[in-house]
């Protein structure tokens, strides 16, 4: 349904004719059409190098939406239509002299498509060109909001470290307001990751649990069972702490472990999260040493098939010592969650792709029922956020028959049983709040710079100590053995939720 917030506005895509723009965003725009969320007047200008003609961009974009849309029914009339909207520029972004024909372009647009001079910038580039492309932009007086909007849209990675994240921020600040700049981490775009605030603040029953008196433990997993596929000369100089820790693994956190919003809008939320990123406890040199574990994964086989090590990937130096896999144990220092531990993990080449929350709760005070002897048994909720989105209450129930035999049993909700319910794409979700100029669920900068602030010890340490520790684990595994051991409670693990079934399958309980 379209929203009456919604502007006449063109999307200006850098980097148009990368992966992202024709598997995800293209498809995500598609998505929105097929829904009616457009405004009426509406248009993509893909622009890059490459030397496309809107007729060649659209051909190629068609071939993405029809891989990866999720909208149902495509008919080829719908992929008809929606093309005429698609548009593309060739332009070297790193020349300023190229701009002047991107400003006439996009005022030829305005008057053939009645975009209004509302434009959505979205930077799908090498992180290299963040900086460079709203300045030239600016140039060109197109950071310049009159009774129109700019916005830009910055994709992952922003930054390297705390200083590239200050000096982008300040760059971009110099000739933007902060309001006209949308850091996307798509985690936040995911349905069952709003879900996490639902779950919170609008039920009366979790809140007043939701604390050290009643949390014994929370434990975060974001695990792949893909390796790093194509990506190996990015991944080898980013790792796991940066490609997901510092982002998506700690912006999940923080929906776990903020106070209750004033409302539900982008300010008060974001001013809970910063406030959760700011009572991250400082890694000390001990904890770095016994607080964190790194590693990465090597040959193995796996139902049969050779499955490379990390060192053997394209692109990868064959004596890497990046991480492809990193566990923490960390703690927010304040009222709410003073000594709790926070176990976070992530990690490539795991068994099954399972992203979920785990909220672990203390033991009744008093064991009268002596079967309960594993801490690994009390009572959990789980927040799965992928796949199989849902949630599940594990609570403990005598097994009928004589004496008093406890075993857990699960309540669970599957977003599947929601009989024709369509969960939007994460990047269709972020897109169209940015259209309506909605940035409760993009990154603010000082949260960005406060994550950063918060993992430079740990990368200074990795840098300065490159025989740190390195613990190897065979793809298709869990991870390095040690894991366990960060969890020091005795009889504590990780929560392993999936099972090998067969051959071919590997079911996750939820
Ligand atoms: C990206 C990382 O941000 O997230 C990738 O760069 C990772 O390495 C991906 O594979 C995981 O996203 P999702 O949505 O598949 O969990």
């Amino acid at each position: 349904m379209k929203s009456k917030k919604i502007k006449n506005q063109a999307l200006i895509i850098f980097g148009a004719s990368g992966d992202l723009t024709y598997r995800k965003l293209i498809p995500a725009v598609f998505n929105l059409y097929k829904q009616n969320s457009l405004p009426d007047n509406f248009a993509v200008l893909g622009v890059a190098r490459s030397s496309f003609t809107d007729e060649t961009f659209r051909v190629k974009m068609i071939d993405g939406i029809k891989q990866f849309a999720t909208a149902k029914n495509i008919s080829d009339e719908d992929l008809e239509l929606f093309s005429k909207k698609l548009h593309y520029l060739s332009l070297n972004t790193d020349q300023e002299g190229e701009y002047s024909k991107l400003a006439e372009r996009l005022k030829q647009m305005d008057a053939e498509e009645g975009t209004e001079r509302n434009y959505i910038f979205y930077l799908s580039t090498p992180p290299a060109m963040y900086p460079v492309i709203p300045k030239y932009l600016a140039a060109q007086g197109l950071n310049f909001q009159n009774d129109n909007f700019k916005r830009i849209i910055i994709e992952k990675p922003f930054g390297v470290d705390l200083q590239s994240a200050i000096d982008l921020n300040a760059s971009l600040l110099k000739d933007y307001d902060e309001e006209q700049i949308y850091r996307i981490d798509h985690y936040l775009g995911k349905e069952t990751v709003q879900n996490l605030l639902v779950t919170r603040f609008a039920n009366g029953i979790y809140e007043p649990l939701w604390n050290r008196n009643y949390v014994h433990h929370v434990e975060i997993t974001a695990a792949e069972s893909i390796g790093v596929e194509n990506r190996g000369g990015y991944y080898d100089h980013s790792g796991a702490l940066r490609d997901m820790l510092q982002n998506h693994l700690l912006q999940l956190l923080a929906l776990v472990a903020m106070e209750p919003p004033m409302a539900i809008d982008s300010e008060s939320i974001r001013n809970e999260k910063l406030k959760v990123f700011q009572a991250l406890r400082p890694m000390s040199n001990e904890d770095l040493f016994k607080n964190v574990l790194r590693g990465q994964y090597t040959a193995s086989n796996v139902k049969g098939k050779y499955i490379k090590g990390y060192r053997e990937e394209k692109d990868v130096d064959p004596d890497s010592r990046t991480e492809t896999y990193v566990a923490m144990k960390l703690f927010v220092d304040n009222w709410r969650w003073a000594d709790v531990p926070f176990y976070i993990r992530t990690g490539k080449r795991l068994p099954t792709r399972v992203s979920e929350v785990v909220i672990h709760f203390r033991p009744a005070p008093q064991k009268l029922f002596p079967e309960t002897v594993d801490m690994n048994d009390e009572n959990q909720l789980v927040i799965r956020i992928q796949p199989d989105e849902g949630i599940l209450l594990k609570t403990k129930m005598k097994v009928p028959g004589g004496g008093y035999v406890v075993k857990n049993v699960n309540m669970d909700f599957h977003y599947s049983q929601l009989q024709d319910t369509y969960l939007p794409e994460a990047y269709e979700r972020l897109l169209l709040d940015c259209m309506v100029g909605d940035s409760t669920l993009y990154i603010r900068g000082d949260a960005l710079e406060a994550t950063w602030k918060f993992v430079q010890p740990l990368l200074d340490f990795w840098d300065n100590n490159p025989d740190a520790p390195l613990h190897g684990y065979p793809a298709g595994s869990w991870g390095p053995e040690s894991a366990d051991a960060l969890i020091e409670e005795k009889n504590l693990t990780w929560r392993y939720p999936c099972k090998n079934l067969s051959d071919d399958g590997i079911y996750c309980e939820l």
